[in-house]
């Protein structure tokens, strides 16, 4: 697709006067309008006159230009039309040449993306709040390493704070009376709990746990520190299952507690830059000047009584991260209700005149909600764990595919792989700002806008794929006029890189989840008219290699969101 927009594009600069860069073009809204489209808008002002004007006057000196590619105007906006060969030959030969890396570039080179993500909290199971944040995080982290960049994920684990001192004590106190080998996060959780109304209603606990804390805090490696750091081992061994079944790996896994050596750096750069403030005994950094909206919100850095908080441990491990990676821009994926949080993170950053702030991105997210647009909650009416709800989420897709497929060869995986698809799309196919609604059978569906539907049109792609070669057709050379009735899915197919790139700089999986959608109605629109097997062999040959290349994007798609795309289910 590129070398056709390459020709347009430099047709235009030189019919414009634009520089070439600045010649932007884009899909046309209705495909039947064309393949790509140039609104005049721009050009218009330039050349002080009104846009329908210019359209009209720039189809004709493209038309007498270009070769292969036909202009019109439509209002303020030329649509260009390739030669429906040409499309066809260029579009697919890219895609089936290119492969699995159809989509990527090297446009990231040499540049390193920092991802924060999923991030969950220690001695309490991972909740569904957190399955956005790792869908989401994980799905951008492959999207830019196909872009080429280098990309870092971090897992910002929960792991330090006075409540840690509490737990110490409940496991010095109980733990042989909870099961911590079975199940070490649902253990670890019951304890947790204990120990919190322990806080309360017992002095001596409270006592024994803010000496536990002290202790942590102060560094010394005796034993409640090895008891801290078998809880967040054990921990960490619970959410390996779950980032195993989705996909997921961290680069790094860095918790809070990491970062306690620089805190008093960060605190101090503020100091020396004479924008840390004593206020009532703490000591804060007031936002007011920078944002209006944070005046009576300062960022607390020290409290009175000497200890951090979860901002200084942030700004901190920003400092840290930005020393370490020279980041082209760092990433947070956490849920909106944090807004306030990263805002002020950033407004710190421009109080102390850093130029880099603008790279420093909250990619926040809306909630996880049941269908009833309540929290959503488990069977049996409790807080939700996630790897319950992928347990269940399975079980019934497993019920599907048994009822759809009786001679499947893997039905198991299978399962796995539309249930943890269905989940994973769900979450993405939606602008992430967005509630996700959740619907157990809504998001199995083989027919909605789900993973599912994808995943089965990919399957279905396959199967036509194994029955051509099966009959032994499709060897003939195509002829690629024959496949002017795929415009639409030729057009979609060729756009697909820059869909992945706008994805990536909008850090919006969904473009990716949308696009895919939008190709699979093209397709069903198409193959619904176009059969592959028993016809001319020019025309089956061609008609084998839109599917093969439908096939390819569709797959590639699916894997960069974090869906497995199956051959057959
Ligand atoms: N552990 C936090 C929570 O569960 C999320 C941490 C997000 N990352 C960060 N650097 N603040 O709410």
């Amino acid at each position: 697709m590129h070398t056709f927009t390459a020709a347009i594009r430099a047709a235009l600069a030189g019919a414009t006067g634009l520089p070439e860069a600045e010649v932007r073009l884009e899909a046309p809204r209705d495909t039947a309008h064309g393949d790509v489209s140039f609104p005049c808008f721009q050009a218009a002002k330039g050349l002080k006159r009104p846009p329908p004007v210019v359209a009209a006057e720039l189809a004709t000196a493209m038309n007498a230009t270009l070769r292969g590619i036909t202009a019109a105007a439509t209002g303020p906006y030329l649509n260009f039309t390739i030669d429906r060969a040409d499309l066809a030959r260029v579009v697919v030969g890219e895609v089936l040449a290119q492969g699995a890396s159809y989509g990527g570039s090297d446009l990231g080179r040499g540049k390193t993306i920092v991802i924060d993500f999923s991030s969950p909290n220690i001695a309490k199971p991972m909740h569904v709040g957190h399955l956005r944040s790792t869908i989401l995080g994980a799905a951008l982290g492959r999207i830019f390493t196909a872009l080429g960049y280098r990309v870092v994920g971090i897992n910002h684990i929960g792991d330090w704070g006075s409540q840690f001192g509490g737990l110490v004590v409940a496991l010095r106190r109980w733990k042989s009376e909870v099961d911590l080998d079975a199940d070490p996060v649902r253990g670890l959780l019951e304890l947790y709990q204990r120990s919190k109304k322990a806080m309360e209603a017992d002095p001596a606990f409270a006592a024994e746990a803010r000496a536990a804390w002290q202790e942590l805090e102060s560094g010394k490696d005796g034993e409640v520190r090895a008891t801290w750091r078998w809880a967040t081992e054990a921990s960490l061994r619970g959410f390996a299952r779950t980032y195993e079944r989705l996909g997921i790996r961290h680069e790094l896994v860095r918790g809070e507690s990491f970062y306690e050596p620089f805190l008093p750096d960060a605190i101090e750069a503020c100091q020396k830059a004479g924008i840390a403030e004593i206020s009532a005994g703490a000591l804060v950094v007031q936002l007011g000047a920078i944002d209006k909206g944070l005046t009576e919100t300062p960022c607390l850095l020290r409290q009175t009584d000497g200890t951090t908080l979860y901002a200084t441990r942030d700004l901190a491990a920003l400092f840290h991260r930005h020393d370490e990676f020279h980041f082209e821009r760092a990433l947070y994926v956490v849920g909106a209700e944090q807004k306030l949080h990263f805002r002020q993170l950033k407004a710190v950053l421009k109080r102390l005149g850093l130029p880099w702030e603008p790279r420093v991105e909250h990619v926040e997210f809306g909630l996880l909600l049941g269908k009833d647009k309540k929290k959503l909650a488990s069977r049996k009416g409790d807080v939700l764990v996630l790897d319950d709800l992928l347990d269940e989420v399975v079980e019934e897709s497993t019920r599907i595919v048994r009822e759809k497929n009786a001679g499947l060869a893997n039905p198991e995986r299978v399962a796995e792989q539309i249930g943890i698809g269905a989940i994973v799309f769900n979450d993405l196919k939606r602008e992430r700002i967005k509630d996700v609604l959740f619907d157990r059978e809504d998001i199995l569906s083989f027919e909605g806008e789900t993973g599912p539907y994808l995943q089965y049109t990919h399957a279905r792609l396959a199967s036509i794929e194994r029955k051509v070669l099966e009959a032994g057709e499709g060897g003939a050379a195509p002829d690629w006029s024959k496949l002017a009735d795929a415009a639409p899915v030729l057009g979609r197919l060729g756009r697909f890189p820059d869909v992945v790139r706008s994805a990536a700089e909008h850090a919006e999986p969904s473009e990716i989840a949308n696009a895919l959608l939008a190709l699979g109605r093209d397709l069903n629109t198409w193959y619904v008219q176009a059969r592959v097997l028993g016809q001319e062999p020019a025309v089956t040959a061609a008609r084998l290699a839109l599917v093969r290349a439908s096939k390819s994007v569709i797959g590639n798609g699916l894997r960069l969101l974090g869906c497995a795309a199956p051959e057959e289910m």
